[in-house]
């Protein structure tokens, strides 16, 4: 059976009836069907209660979650099995699981675009399934087939065609994510594992600004750390996040979108911003952070880092202290500080927030490089700019 928008349409998606399908093999290689026991059918249970779907006006990100959510196990000795889609909504789980105590878990962050004539797309999604296989090896989870995992995130996009929004700016949010939930409270790798995607749909990141550019504040943070050497800063984990909360709280004291992190050892070196990574132009040199533990590899860094390549532009991957930074916002050849990530895309800085002084970037302007990424990043995962990287990744 072929699922097109047709199908979804007779299958109830916006019916009340409960229906049971089966999605076709056509996504699915016959490699990792065996090795995912998946039997050639991904399993398909339609909600019986399609929720009203959001304003595309006034979307809030996380705030709205789509009709269905894919679900797969993993035991040791069976490895990934049970693809499933089933309605979205709460999941059981014992209160002694491994990742309620010692968060042994993953996530990916992901986006499907809309394009002017009807497409959806998603953009560079094998990257994010590397990611994910780095992430797992150093959590110690078992890694899940590249393919399996574009497929599974097709399907899953799939069953909620609908809820991809058209409006400009605007996309759908796709949050894989692997728990352990072997009960469990040995500090060991966990037995049994459950990955699961769901969805939301996203405004634009600039929405109080007419969907344009707007440069923003950021504190740079030199009390806490984000992550060390040998420690899990370049994996997608979830206690990397909940250690930066306390210097998140700090900078919005100071007015601040995000915080700026500085290295582990002599916070000196910039590093990342919030969940984006950073990039500096001095004169005519444009700086990120080596990829050396601590960072999260962007995709859209790595986007950002092409393209800069391509258009003969120095770019550079070292380290790089505050203090150059900001004696170069004194001395006016700091040009411009841009953040890169799934979320903004590019999200210009405009005023450094560092041990209660202001730095200004570009007068608090958004910057001419800045803008060029955002057009050719942001055109090409929408279909207005032409994909000469093979980056897209078409759904229907
Ligand atoms: C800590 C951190 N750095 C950087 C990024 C940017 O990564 P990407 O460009 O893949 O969204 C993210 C977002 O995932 C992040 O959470």
């Amino acid at each position: 059976m072929n699922w097109n928008l047709g199908t979804l349409r007779r299958t109830g998606i916006s019916g009340t009836l409960r229906t049971t399908r089966t999605l076709g093999t056509r996504n699915w290689s016959l490699r990792t069907l065996r090795r995912t026991g998946i039997s050639g059918t991904l399993r398909t249970t339609r909600t019986t209660n399609p929720k009203q779907k959001p304003d595309e006006d006034h979307l809030v990100f996380g705030q709205n979650f789509t009709d269905h959510m894919f679900v797969m196990e993993y035991d040791e000795g069976k490895g990934w099995h049970d693809g499933r889609i089933i309605p979205y909504g709460n999941i059981s789980i014992d209160p002694a699981s491994c990742v309620l105590h010692y968060a042994q878990m993953m996530f990916e962050g992901m986006k499907a675009y809309k394009t002017a004539d009807g497409h959806v797309q998603l953009f560079r999604p094998y990257m994010n399934a590397a990611r994910l296989n780095r992430t797992n090896e150093r959590m110690c989870m078992p890694p899940i087939d590249e393919e399996l995992f574009v497929s599974a995130v097709k399907a899953t996009v799939l069953a909620d065609i609908d809820w991809v929004p058209s409006k400009p700016g605007t996309s759908l949010y796709i949050r894989p994510f692997i728990l352990s939930d072997e009960v469990s409270f040995s500090v060991l790798p966990a037995k049994h594992y459950r990955f699961m995607i769901i969805l939301c749909p996203s405004g634009p990141y600039y929405a109080g600004n007419m969907g344009k550019l707007s440069a923003t504040r950021i504190y740079v943070e030199d009390e806490f750390i984000r992550a060390a050497q040998g420690g899990t800063g370049f994996a997608k984990v979830g206690g990397n996040y909940a250690g930066g909360m306390k210097a998140s709280q700090k900078a919005l004291k100071y007015n601040c979108k995000d915080v700026l992190w500085l290295d582990a050892r002599d916070h000196k070196l910039v590093e990342e911003i919030g969940t984006s990574n950073a990039f500096f132009k001095i004169g005519d040199e444009v700086i990120t952070a080596p990829l050396g533990g601590t960072i999260l590899p962007g995709i859209t860094r790595n986007t950002v880092l092409t393209l800069l390549k391509e258009w003969g532009i120095k770019v550079s991957e070292r380290p790089l202290s505050i203090d150059d930074v900001c004696a170069a916002s004194e001395n006016g050849t700091l040009a411009e500080v841009f953040a890169t990530g799934t979320a903004a895309v590019i999200s210009p800085i405009g005023t450094l927030c560092y041990k209660d002084k202001d730095f200004l970037v570009n007068n608090n302007q958004v910057g001419p490089l800045a803008q060029r990424l955002y057009d050719t990043i942001y055109g090409t995962q929408t279909g207005k700019v032409a994909d000469t990287h093979n980056w897209v990744v078409r759904i229907c």
